[in-house]
């Protein structure tokens, strides 16, 4: 038997006390492993994630010494495996603080027995569909990873980083014998750099986050309205003026590729055309379909530099999607396809990828029905449709990337009748959403023969819960031969480069976890205990988002201390769905704008509340068993939250983005009264009084209301506690 402190050792820095105690008293619940094979609930005592596609756990472990040494028996040139092998040692010794007798893992001309011995058959770097599988054998003699290539052997790495664990002021590792492999070949995370820019530094702990939880693709959302992020020598009025100075040099951009392919992860670039493409024709209007000037900026922003008074103000966002006049390549023009054949030819000098995405989403077709030059070119060429023409357009751009020895991909706005049979398209529309034709069903795609990927409820800027994303089924009724995979996606209208972690940690790894272990693996609860361990570790293994939270407490108290403000914050959520953005798109104001700093609550906490977690979790376990210490813990934390408000009101005097979220303090004082009397009523063993109860729970109603584009998420519980049951998470939320 053993118990992982590791993980609850650092909640204790992190957390109040009772999540570390509720954590702790919980984990001698939870079913401990001393067994042979493994099944969903064992694997609790473990904290991998993803979790491997085939683990069995043995009796006893591995002690981890200062005489840990590792043997490699791979290429000698793969500096790529050397590299990964030094940074997994370097991170066992910092975490450890073993002081590893050897300094460096470097190739040798005999392999020496060594307590970690590694075997890697084939040199890789940085390709999707290679095999990727590893065994792991940990005895308490010696471990060994195995794995058929380099890439392969990087995620035996992050394996063996995610099993370490502290018992008694000692490391150790379970004994465990692992055969893992991914269930999909395409396990991405696509990042809008466009909208906010985003740091190369920023870019680069992403992708170590990505490596710790076995993603393998990064699809650079490159350019769009908002701006052009890349240097072109060939066309330099592309960032120049496309950019406002926030872009990547190429040197930069080449330094990022490597960085990813030496962490097993391939850059797919996404250059957005022919719709979202303002930033494109600020230095070069004449690609446009109609006339500028241009310059980078929000589409609103573009209707409002060329007013129309034949048509009226955009009104919703049904109205915008349908009606607004966007920026869009004059797809009628030779010297288009001649600029873009060149352009393309230089990226393929920096993006190794054999894949390139042309976005193509969310033409509406507009400003080409606008501009009668091109009316009469359909015309002539006997198109009845913006359709056919986006078709047409498709189809060149496609051809210029064959031409440079790439597969196009782009969104499933690519897809037609005619579309050449090597095109990757990738799903992102919700079906029956209301608001945005489909143009088919993931299923409709592959099974035409298209490789397909799935966004499709993957899109984790609309601030959903982690089990949401978790529980999207869209990949298993899949023609699966077709299917490459799938991506989660960021889009940065809503995240700049201070909140971008934040956004999409740890809340990516519930879609990582879903696009490499086995379908079958879907126990929430489960889920959110390894993903809240694995926040501690991806912070620990570079990312910033838990320090950036914290920073960001700071800022909105001036500096004075943060412990009340972060007792209510830390149960507040971003809005669930589009409201933020739709508002923020139909009524620009200062407020709203893109460059405008976000830092607001709403922008700061996660989307995943762990308080509410341990907390649920509580409240489960105490209306099964009426345990009196579960009963003090969970009393304990209501009275903090009781008590947190009269402590706050001296905040929201001095800060308006504080002065926002009072009635929510106003109400967690108010929930947490009624549930200290839910307890008591429990307690004194009578039936409930039923109308009391639907008082209260009239009033809990109430507080499930967003104040400052938050919401209170402890509410459910509290109706727990005067219901006495604990509901069911809901299946969804409404997005629109
Ligand atoms: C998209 O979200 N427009 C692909």
């Amino acid at each position: 038997m053993h118990k992982n402190e590791y993980g609850s050792l650092h909640i204790k820095n992190l957390t109040s006390h009772f999540l570390r105690t509720i954590m702790s008293n919980l984990f001698l619940l939870v079913p401990l492993v001393g067994c042979v094979s493994i099944s969903s609930a064992q694997q609790s005592s473990l904290n991998l994630m993803p979790v491997p596609s085939n683990i069995e756990v043995q009796q006893g472990r591995f002690v981890l010494t200062s005489a840990f040494d590792v043997s490699v028996r791979a290429d000698k040139n793969d500096a790529v495996l050397y590299r990964a092998v030094n940074r997994t040692y370097q991170t066992l010794n910092r975490r450890t603080s073993s002081f590893f007798k050897t300094q460096y893992i470097t190739p040798s001309a005999e392999t020496s027995p060594a307590q970690l011995t590694i075997t890697v058959r084939s040199k890789t770097s940085g390709e999707i569909g290679v095999d990727e599988s590893y065994s792991l054998k940990v005895t308490e003699q010696n471990i060994v990873l195995d794995a058929a290539t380099t890439q392969g052997a990087l995620h035996g790495l992050q394996t063996i980083l995610q099993l370490v664990y502290k018992e008694d002021g000692k490391f150790y590792f379970p004994l465990v014998t692992i055969n893992d492999k991914p269930r999909f070949k395409w396990r991405g995370l696509m990042i809008d750099v466009a909208r906010h820019f985003i740091s190369l530094d920023e870019m680069k702990r992403n992708i170590d986050a990505m490596a710790v939880v076995k993603m393998n693709v990064l699809h650079w959302h490159l350019t769009d309205d908002e701006g052009f992020r890349v240097e072109s020598k060939q066309f330099p009025l592309l960032h120049e003026r496309g950019s406002n100075g926030d872009y990547y040099t190429q040197a930069q951009l080449k330094e990022l590729v490597k960085y990813a392919a030496d962490r097993g992860i391939v850059i797919v670039p996404e250059f957005d055309m022919p719709g979202h493409s303002q930033s494109w024709f600020a230095g070069y209007p004449e690609l446009a379909s109609l006339p500028g000037p241009y310059r980078p900026g929000p589409r609103t922003q573009w209707q409002n530099d060329h007013p129309d008074p034949s048509r009226p103000p955009t009104r919703s966002i049904a109205d915008l999607i349908k009606n607004m006049v966007s920026p869009t390549f004059d797809p009628t023009k030779k010297e288009v396809y001649k600029f873009l054949d060149k352009f393309i030819g230089e990226m393929t000098t920096i993006f190794p990828s054999g894949y390139i995405h042309i976005g193509a989403d969310e033409n509406n077709g507009m400003a080409w029905k606008l501009n009668p030059e091109i009316v009469a070119w359909m015309k002539d060429h006997q198109m009845q449709t913006t359709d056919e023409l986006q078709r047409h357009f498709v189809k060149r751009v496609h051809d210029i990337l064959k031409k440079h020895d790439r597969r196009m991909i782009g969104w499933e706005e690519i897809y037609n009748d005619k579309l050449p049979k090597e095109a990757v398209v990738h799903k992102w529309i919700p079906e029956g959403n209301g608001l945005t034709k489909s143009y088919g069903t993931a299923n409709d795609f592959a099974s035409k023969g298209y490789n397909t990927l799935v966004s499709e409820g993957f899109y984790i800027d609309i601030f959903m819960p982690a089990y949401i994303y978790y529980n999207n089924k869209s990949l298993d009724s899949l023609n699966q031969t077709n299917v490459l995979g799938g991506e989660a996606a960021q889009w940065t209208e809503l995240a700049d480069n201070e909140n971008l972690a934040g956004r999409i940690w740890p809340r990516a790894a519930a879609v990582a976890e879903r696009l490499w272990s086995p379908a079958n693996v879907t126990d929430v609860d489960e889920m959110y205990r390894r993903l809240f361990q694995l926040s501690i570790q991806l912070d620990e293994q570079g990312l910033q988002h838990l320090s950036n939270y914290e920073r960001a407490l700071r800022r909105l108290t001036n500096n004075a201390p943060t412990d009340n403000l972060k007792t209510l914050t830390d149960v507040l959520t971003p809005a669930k769905g589009y409201k933020k953005l739709f508002a923020k798109m139909t009524k620009p104001t200062n407020e709203t704008q893109q460059t405008a700093p976000l830092a607001d609550v709403s922008d700061i906490v996660f989307c995943d509340s762990e308080t509410k977690w341990a907390f649920r979790r509580g409240v489960g376990e105490y209306l099964k068993k009426n345990d009196p210490v579960l009963e003090n813990l969970l009393k304990n934390q209501l009275i903090i939250w009781r008590d947190n408000d009269a402590a706050l009101q001296p905040y929201f005097q001095q800060s308006t983005r504080l002065a926002v979220i009072k009635q929510h303090s106003a109400n967690l004082h108010d929930a947490a009264v009624i549930g200290i009397a839910a307890l008591e009523n429990i307690r004194s063993g009578n039936q409930p009084d039923a109308s009391w109860q639907q008082e209260q729970l009239k009033k809990l109603a109430e507080y499930k209301k967003s104040f400052g584009e938050t919401e209170l998420e402890i509410v459910s519980e509290i109706e727990a506690l005067v219901n006495r049951k604990l509901s069911p998470l809901p299946a969804s939320f409404p997005v629109f």
